[in-house]
């Protein structure tokens, strides 16, 4: 995932967001680097700061990628050898990659077909008695069924620890993702909504017993340096990389207005080609503030590889975000899953294609992308122009 420099239409502009702030990031990077402190110090406590303040939460603890965010929120819970957390089969690998890390077992459940999101209905189905902790996944940008999902960890005590990779400033309610649950992991990979020039996590708590637990657990569990009380992690993040988010945190409002709006845009373009039958719109439910981390569309399963590999002949770029469900990966056949347990999030594998998506994107790129797919289909047979 880069820039995809040759591309016409690229499926993001990481070099573009780069070139934008290019002043003000060489003056922090400068002022980090003639300061001294390259690792965590004052440039990371006050981007935690920052970040809390912009997510509501009492506490932010930077670390070194979203995936050891996950990671340090499961084992400062307590989460470990022996217990089942339960993640949505339809994401990306980390969220229960992180589960297995910290010894636990990830028990997979479905997808609600519109957003994405865990299926509260499917979780309730999945715990068992073992069940510490559900993920739900914020993925594309919507969040999940906040309400329900609260509900049932209410209800079998169990935490919530909120996967917001995808959906950086995205909203449940008035509720800013990653202040809804008893932690909020942050990736800040360079393709998300608030990127990095490297890797770079956080997460999000308003628990202080449990903020002060993994800001030890990332310097190998060490409150006072060289005293360890217990065995951690070295999950420190770079000052340098907390001194560009800091320059890009401000942005991030604007960036995601501009989101959203190319996403009308997009909804617009495909309706006024007819395609909407073909290119299915994402579907935004009331009550969720959408960024659009990927814009998403559903294409019928027997021609979506085709059209992505057509599109990407044409220099428009395109992604499968996730070609697999997690139940179907390889390393996960020892958990006796089988085809057709999930059936929505194995649909969704088999249709979903991502649209070039990005804060700058101008109608005229995402008109080319639209009048590509057009071409494509009017190259179909009449009947095969039906959504999946
Ligand atoms: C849903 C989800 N969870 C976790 C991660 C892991 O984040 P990172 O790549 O920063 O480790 C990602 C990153 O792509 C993600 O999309």
């Amino acid at each position: 995932m880069s820039g995809e420099a040759g591309t016409d239409v690229p499926l993001c502009d990481i070099a573009g967001e780069n070139r934008a702030l290019a002043g003000p990031i060489l003056a922090a990077l400068q002022r980090v680097l003639t300061g001294g402190q390259v690792i965590l110090g004052p440039e990371v406590a006050a981007f935690e700061q920052e970040v809390a303040a912009f997510c509501g939460v009492r506490h932010a603890v930077a670390c070194s990628s979203g995936t050891d965010a996950l990671v340090l929120a499961l084992h400062a819970l307590g989460i470990g050898p022996g217990d089942e957390v339960i993640v949505p089969t339809f994401t990306f690998f980390a969220t229960a990659g992180a589960v297995c890390r910290v010894g636990a077992t990830p028990v997979f459940a479905d997808i609600e077909p519109h957003t994405y999101g865990l299926d509260p209905a499917d979780v309730v189905r999945r715990l068992s008695p073992r069940s510490r902790a559900i993920i739900p996944v914020h993925l594309f940008g919507q969040a999940c069924d906040m309400t329900a999902i609260r509900a049932i960890a209410e209800e079998h005590t169990l935490y919530i620890i909120e996967d917001v990779a995808q959906a950086f400033g995205s909203r449940y309610q008035e509720r800013t993702c990653g202040s809804l649950g008893h932690a909020g992991t942050l990736s800040f990979y360079p393709t998300k909504n608030l990127g990095a020039a490297g890797d770079a996590g956080m997460v999000l708590t308003d628990q202080d017993g449990l903020a002060r637990r993994m800001r030890a657990l990332r310097v190998h569990g060490s409150e006072v340096r060289y005293y360890h009380r217990e065995v951690g992690y070295n999950m420190r993040l770079d000052a340098l990389q907390a001194a560009i988010l800091r320059v890009k945190l401000p942005q991030v409002p604007r960036w995601l207005e501009q989101r959203r709006q190319a996403a009308d845009r997009y909804r617009r373009l495909i309706t006024a080609a007819g395609l909407e039958q073909f290119l299915c719109p994402p579907v935004v439910l009331p009550q969720r503030y959408h960024t659009f981390n990927q814009y998403v569309v559903r294409v019928p399963a027997s021609y979506r590889d085709a059209l992505a590999q057509f599109l990407k002949s044409q220099q428009i770029g395109v992604e499968i975000y996730y070609p697999l469900c997690l139940h179907q990966q390889e390393c996960f056949r020892r958990l006796g899953y089988r085809q057709g347990d999930f059936p929505q999030a194995e649909q969704a594998a088999a249709t979903v294609l991502a649209l070039p998506m990005f804060p700058g994107i101008t109608e005229q790129q995402q008109q080319r992308v639209i009048d590509a797919c057009a071409a494509f289909v009017a190259r179909l047979p009449q009947p095969a122009r039906r959504a999946a």
